[in-house]
C-alpha cells in the first residue's frame, strides 16, 4: 500500500466525523484534553489541544506513524543510512552535535564534526584576538539562513566582540548597502558555501575579495576545499563542511561560525546542546510522546485530512523574527515533492506553503484574513515566557495578545452582525519556551528539523535533496549573454520580447 493510500485511506473517516464538530465542543466535552495535549522537553512546551483533532483521530495518525516506521526512521537518520536517495547519501546533520547515531559511518562523521568544531573555535580565538571589529558572512539560503537567524535571535546572548552581518543577495544593492560604513582593515569575511559553485556567494566573495585588498582575512566555509583554496582563501582559513549535511540542516557546523563569532564558542555549544536534547528526544521517545513526530502528525492531519494549503508560523518574539523566512527554506526546499525516491508520484499532497510574521505586527497586516477569510491557515503559535529586558508591562501586553488569538482563532465570536462574526475553528499548535536561550533555540530549530523528517517519511519523499532550484539557475546562466547585451539570441519568444523591452530602457 502506498503512503497516499494510507493517508486518505486511514484518516478521510475521522475527518468526515470531525466536520462537523468544532474545536471549541472538543475541549469542552474533555476537560483533560489541554492537558493531555500538550508535552514538555527540556526548555520546550508545546500544545496541540485545539488542533481540529480528537482521541480517535490522533490514534488513527499514530497508527500511520506505526505503518509508516517512524522510529525505524529515525534510527536510520542517526546512523548514517543513505536516506538521502536521490544523491545516495546520508543527512548526518544530528553527528554535529549528537553522539547518538551508532556504526561507523555516524562514528567517522562525528569524528569529523568534531574535528571541525575544534578547528573553528581556534579560528575564533584568532579573530578575537585581532583588530577585527565586524564579520561579513557571505551565503545564501543554507549558508546565509540558519546563522542569520540564529545570530539574530540570540542578540542578547552576544558577547559583543564583533558586529556581524550578513551579504547574501546578488542584486549588487547588497553589497553596497552591507559594506556601507565598514573599515577593510577591520573587517573580516567568511564565504560560506556547501559547493563553493553558487553564483551568488562567488560574486559577491569577489567583491569582498577586491575590497579588502587580498585574502588575508578572508575566510570560507565549504564542501568544496580545493575550490575555496582556489579562489584565494588560504587553507588554514578554509573551514571543512561535507556532503553528508545538507545546506538547510547546517548551521550547527563550521557554517555557524558568525553565530560562534557572535556569541562566542561556550554559548555556541549550548546551541548544539539544546538540539542534542530534542535529538535525543526524537530518536527515543515513543511516538504518542514524541515532540517532533506529533508535530509532523499534525501538519499532515491539517494538510491531508483537512485540506489546508497553507501553514503559519507566527513567533511572538521580535527576535524570533527571521524565523518563518529560516523555516521557508527548511519546510519547502524540503518537502516541496511531488514523487517517490523511486520516481513514482506521491499521490498525496505534500508540502503545505509556510508563511508568517512576528506577533505583535502581524496582528495589525495579515490577522484579519486569518480571523475572517474564506481560507483556514493552521498555525504555530511561538512565545517566550521570560523575556530579556525589563519592560514588564509590553511583555505582559505581548503574551495576552499570544494567548487572546489562539483562543479567538479556535473559538470564534458571534453577535449576530455578520461582519462582526468570526467563524472560529482555525487550528493552532502553541510552542512556549521558557526564555530564549541559545539551548532553548537549538531545541526549537532541531524540533523543526525532525518534524520535517517525519512528515518526509509519512508522505514518502526525499528531504534531503532539492532538484527543483537547478532548472532556473541553468536558464539564468544560459541568457547571461544575452542579458549582458552579447547576443541577441534567444529561444523563448516572451523572454526575447522582455530583453528587448529592457534594452531599450536601459540607461547605461
Ligand atoms: O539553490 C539552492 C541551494 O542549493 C540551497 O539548497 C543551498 O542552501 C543554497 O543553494 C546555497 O548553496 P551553497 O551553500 O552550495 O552555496
Amino acid at each position: 500500500m502506498t503512503a497516499a493510500q494510507r493517508l486518505t485511506g486511514s484518516l478521510a473517516p475521522h475527518a468526515q466525523r470531525l466536520s462537523s464538530i468544532r474545536i471549541a465542543e472538543l475541549i469542552a466535552a474533555d476537560p483533560a484534553r489541554a492537558g493531555d495535549l500538550s508535552l514538555r522537553v527540556g526548555p520546550l512546551y508545546a500544545n496541540f489541544s485545539r488542533q481540529r483533532i480528537d482521541r480517535d483521530a490522533l490514534d488513527a495518525l499514530l497508527q500511520l506513524a506505526d505503518a509508516c516506521a517512524l522510529p525505524q526512521a529515525f534510527r536510520a537518520l542517526f546512523d548514517g543510512e543513505r536516506v538521502n536517495v536521490s544523491e545516495d547519501r546520508p543527512a548526518l546533520h544530528v553527528a554535529l552535535r549528537s553522539a547518538l547515531g551508532a556504526g561507523e559511518v555516524a562514528r567517522d562523521a562525528q569524528a569529523q564534526a568534531a574535528q571541525a568544531h575544534a578547528r573553528m573555535a581556534k579560528l575564533v580565538d584568532d579573530l578575537a584576538a585581532s583588530d577585527v571589529t565586524d564579520i561579513v558572512n557571505v551565503g545564501i539560503g543554507g549558508s546565509d539562513l540558519g546563522p542569520r537567524l540564529v545570530a539574530d535571535a540570540l542578540k542578547d546572548a552576544h558577547s559583543g566582540r564583533f558586529r556581524v552581518h550578513f551579504l547574501t543577495n546578488v542584486d549588487g544593492s547588497d553589497a553596497q548597502h552591507t559594506l556601507r560604513g565598514l573599515d577593510p582593515a577591520r573587517t573580516a569575511a567568511i564565504l560560506v558555501s556547501k559547493s563553493f559553485g553558487t553564483q551568488e556567494t562567488l560574486l559577491n566573495g569577489r567583491i569582498l575579495k577586491d575590497w579588502l585588498g587580498g585574502g588575508e582575512r578572508l575566510y570560507a566555509v565549504s564542501a568544496n576545499v580545493p575550490k575555496a583554496e582556489a579562489f584565494g582563501v588560504a587553507a588554514e582559513r578554509v573551514l571543512p563542511m561535507w556532503d553528508w549535511v545538507g545546506g538547510r540542516y547546517s548551521l550547527w557546523s563550521a557554517v555557524g561560525f558568525a553565530i560562534a563569532l557572535a556569541i562566542g564558542m561556550p554559548r555556541f555549544e549550548e546551541l548544539l546542546a539544546g538540539a542534542a536534547e530534542m535529538d535525543a528526544h526524537a530518536l527515543q521517545a515513543p511516538p504518542e510522546r514524541n515532540l517532533p513526530i506529533l508535530h509532523a502528525l499534525s501538519v499532515v492531519w491539517n494538510r491531508n485530512a483537512l485540506g489546508l494549503s497553507t501553514h503559519a508560523v507566527l513567533p511572538y518574539d521580535e527576535r524570533l523574527a527571521l524565523l518563518p523566512a529560516y523555516l521557508q527554506q527548511l519546510v519547502m526546499e524540503s518537502l516541496g515533492k511531488s514523487v517517490t525516491p523511486a520516481g513514482q508520484a506521491a499521490g498525496v499532497d505534500t508540502v503545505p506553503v509556510l508563511w508568517g510574521g512576528a506577533g505583535t505586527n502581524s496582528q495589525h497586516s495579515f490577522f484579519q484574513a486569518l480571523h475572517q477569510g474564506t481560507q483556514t491557515v493552521p498555525a504555530d503559535f511561538i512565545g517566550v515566557v521570560n523575556p530579556d529586558h525589563a519592560y514588564a508591562e509590553n511583555h505582559a501586553a505581548l503574551l495576552s495578545n499570544l494567548l487572546a488569538q489562539t483562543e479567538a482563532l479556535a473559538n470564534g465570536h458571534s453577535d449576530g452582525d455578520p461582519q462582526k462574526t468570526y467563524p472560529g475553528n482555525r487550528p493552532s499548535t502553541l510552542l512556549l519556551l521558557d526564555a530564549l536561550t541559545p539551548a532553548s533555540l537549538g531545541a526549537l530549530i532541531a524540533l523543526y528539523e525532525h518534524s520535517v523528517y517525519a512528515q518526509s517519511v509519512l508522505w514518502g519523499v526525499n528531504a534531503f535533496d532539492q532538484w527543483g532550484v537547478e532548472l532556473g539557475k541553468r536558464i539564468a546562466g544560459e541568457l547571461l549573454p544575452a542579458v549582458r547585451g552579447e547576443t541577441t539570441e534567444v529561444s523563448d519568444p516572451v523572454t526575447r520580447e522582455l530583453l528587448t523591452e529592457i534594452s531599450r530602457r536601459r540607461s547605461g
